[in-house]
């Protein structure tokens, strides 16, 4: 069967990515390849991890054709399945809707607390952390017109414990959730696209 072609789009340190080639080289990821790496952050430690494991990686700059020279990119490559792994740009109702269930996000927190418009990295701890919730965790979802409103894939509960900050509780959510539903989510959905 042919491996559904996988696009990581990211902005960051690109842990996600990582835990993304790991899934791939340790044979959980086994449905879909990633075959290309997009930053629109130049120095994002991420396109590094990508130029590491042979995997084709781009920056893309924000102006005003960025979303053009992106799906540009996705064309030229064959893309059929995008997957958001700590990309801070919000994609135009335009954009989303020309990949329709083919776009995947991970959010670092049980969707719906603590999400949409504002919510996004150390931010989504800070709140978890002044609202006083004892239980938060991370969701992998389908990415529609609606900030973080798309339909869930997979989630995962993490325990916040007395005298957490957000940068520890950040860890624990990526090391207890966001590294283990982000793979097995983009192999279901990789496996469901490469026998359709
Ligand atoms: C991750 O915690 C991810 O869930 C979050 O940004 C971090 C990126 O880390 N994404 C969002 O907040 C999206 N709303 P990484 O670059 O090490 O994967």
């Amino acid at each position: 069967m042919l491996k559904t072609k996988i696009a990581v789009l990211v902005s960051g340190g690109g842990t996600n990515l990582q835990a993304l080639i790991d899934a791939q080289k340790g044979g959980i990821l086994k449905s879909g390849e990633i075959t290309l790496v997009i930053s629109n952050k130049e120095n994002a430690y991420a396109l590094q991890r990508a130029k590491d494991n042979g995997i084709k990686a781009l920056y893309i700059k924000k102006d005003e054709d960025f979303e053009k020279n992106l799906v540009n990119e996705l064309e030229k490559s064959g893309i059929q399945l995008i997957v958001l792994a700590g990309f801070l740009v919000i994609l135009s109702e335009n954009f989303v809707k020309r990949y329709p269930d083919r776009i995947i996000n991970i959010h670092p927190s049980l969707i719906p607390s603590f999400c949409g418009d504002g919510f996004y990295g150390l931010k989504v701890h800070e709140a978890a952390l002044k609202r006083g919730v004892k239980i938060t965790g991370a969701t992998t979802h389908f990415v529609n017109e609606i900030t973080d409103g798309g339909k869930i894939i997979m989630q995962k509960a993490v325990e916040i414990k007395d005298n957490d900050t957000p940068e520890i509780l950040q860890k624990r959510v990526m090391e207890e959730a966001e590294w283990k539903i982000l793979p097995l989510s983009v192999e279901k959905i990789s496996k469901d696209l490469s026998e359709n």
